[in-house]
Order: C-alpha cells, then structure tokens, then sequence
C-alpha cells in the first residue's frame, strides 16, 4: 500500500507571512497526481484553510477539483486548530461525523483500519480530545483488534522537544497515552501534522512521523527564548509505503522536482 501524507496547507486567499499557500497547495498536488497517483490513501491532517473561513474552504474545494485527482487520490480530511467544524461541516457534504458531532472515521482497506481523530477545540491553538473522543476512540480500536491501526491526527500526541511549540501540542497527554498503552500491539503508526516540522520517532513502543506544512515549513526549534517565524527552507509532504513487515517514510520535497535521470544499469 502507498499512503499519501500531506498537512497544513493553511488555504487562504491571500498570502500569509509573504508565501502563497494556493501556490503551494497545487504544486503539492501536481506533484502527487505526476508521481503518485497509484497510491491507496491521500490524508492530508488538517489546518486546512488559515481562518476556517467559508470562503477558503471552497477555494480548497476548487483547487482540489482542478488538479482532477483520479477517485484513489480523493483526500480524506481532518481538522486542526486554524479549521472551524462548523463551518467545515457546512461546507463539505461528504463530512463523516461520530455520534457526538466530532469529525472522527474511519476507514478498513484490507487488514488496516484508518482512524481519523479530531483533536480541535474552538478558541484555541491547543490540541484536545475529549473523554466523548477518546471513548470513540477506544471502540473503534476495540472493533479493530484482529486489525493493524494507523491514527491520524492533527496535533502531536507527544512533545516533541520544541520548547516553545510544545505547549501548543495535545493537552490530555496522559489519557491518550493510557489508550496507548493498552492498544499498543494493534496500533502501528501515528501521523501527525501541526508543528509543521518533518519529524519521526517511536513513542511507547509506537512509530510516528509527521511532514512539514505545505505552506510554511519550520525547523525543529530548540531555542528557550524565540518562537519560530518563518524558516525559509522546503515545504515537504510524505510519501508511506506500508509492506507486511515495513512501514518506510519517505519525503517529497515537491518544489525541487526537476531531476536529471542517469541512466543505470545494476552491474
Ligand atoms: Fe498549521
Ligand atoms: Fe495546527
């Protein structure tokens, strides 16, 4: 299986902090429909738009519509701290809700279940999920023990050892990592976006990576005094090939696309 991860295009109409996050989004886009339109699954792990306005979402909406993505590539959403459910939901009539009005799924391919979590809490930057969440979360891994499990997730379950994002990350630590614990054997993987930082790891016994944003990729920060700004280097999304006994993840630095092809021949 190829999963496509991509996060946090910030879709907005203008550009933020001088870079085009349209722009980007439909190179990002073209990218994949040029060199990975065979892939099984396209997530891209929210902070959609910038101001989860109506307005960015439809632009979403028209820029997806316009790369015309083969029906394999349809990408399945999530929201992050910059979204609005409200408005999300209004807009996209394909939303899949739980029972509590979370935009919270998933989906079964094979022997894999894909679960979508919600972690937005309006009002604020910070990660959240609730114990209405996180006992969606719990049936659904109870349905899945014959399963591998993959989570995806806006904000990042763990420190991830940027002193001065951190705190912006998921703030029911504690009750997540119970979860956890106790699904450790079946949950394989957890995908991520929200600090914008290409970044992988174990975490509990269980793997994890994020990519950077398509619109404003950041460095890891281990600065105690500053926050990060703007760091001028590539916007990525990540590229996972799920075998029987790998999970390999691999990154496109999708702006740097030209590449002299060598000739090669194994000797
Ligand atoms: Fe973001
Ligand atoms: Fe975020």
């Amino acid at each position: 299986m190829k999963i496509i991860h991509l996060s946090d295009p910030h879709i907005f109409t203008d550009k933020i902090h001088g870079i085009d996050p349209v722009d980007r989004f439909k190179k990002a886009l073209d990218h994949i429909n040029t060199n990975h339109n065979n892939a099984d699954l396209f997530v891209i792990t929210g902070d959609i738009t910038d101001q989860g306005d109506k307005e960015s979402y439809q632009l979403f909406q028209e820029i997806v519509d316009s790369i015309n993505l083969p029906k394999n590539l349809a990408p399945k959403l999530i929201i992050g701290n910059h979204d609005n459910r409200k408005i999300f939901i209004d807009t996209f009539s394909f939303t899949k809700l739980d029972n509590n009005g979370f935009i919270q799924y998933f989906i079964d391919i094979e022997d894999n279940k894909f679960i979508f979590l919600d972690t937005n809490l309006e009002g604020t930057d910070q990660g959240h999920f609730c114990n209405q969440r996180q006992q969606w979360l719990i049936n659904k891994l109870e349905e899945g023990l014959e399963k591998n499990i993959y989570l995806f997730m806006h904000h990042n379950p763990l420190p991830t050892g940027h002193i001065k994002s951190d705190g912006l990350g998921l703030q029911q630590i504690k009750e997540f990592k119970k979860i956890l614990i106790k699904y450790k054997e079946v949950i394989k993987h957890i995908f991520f976006g929200h600090q914008h930082i290409t970044t992988s790891g174990k975490y509990l016994g269980i793997t994890f990576s994020s990519p950077r944003s398509t619109w404003s990729p950041l460095i890891p920060n281990f600065s105690e005094t500053f926050r990060l700004g703007t760091a001028y280097t590539d916007p990525n999304y990540n590229v996972i090939l799920l075998q029987k006994d790998s999970l390999i993840v691999h990154s496109e630095d999708f702006l740097k696309a030209h590449v002299d092809w060598l000739d090669y021949t194994i000797k």
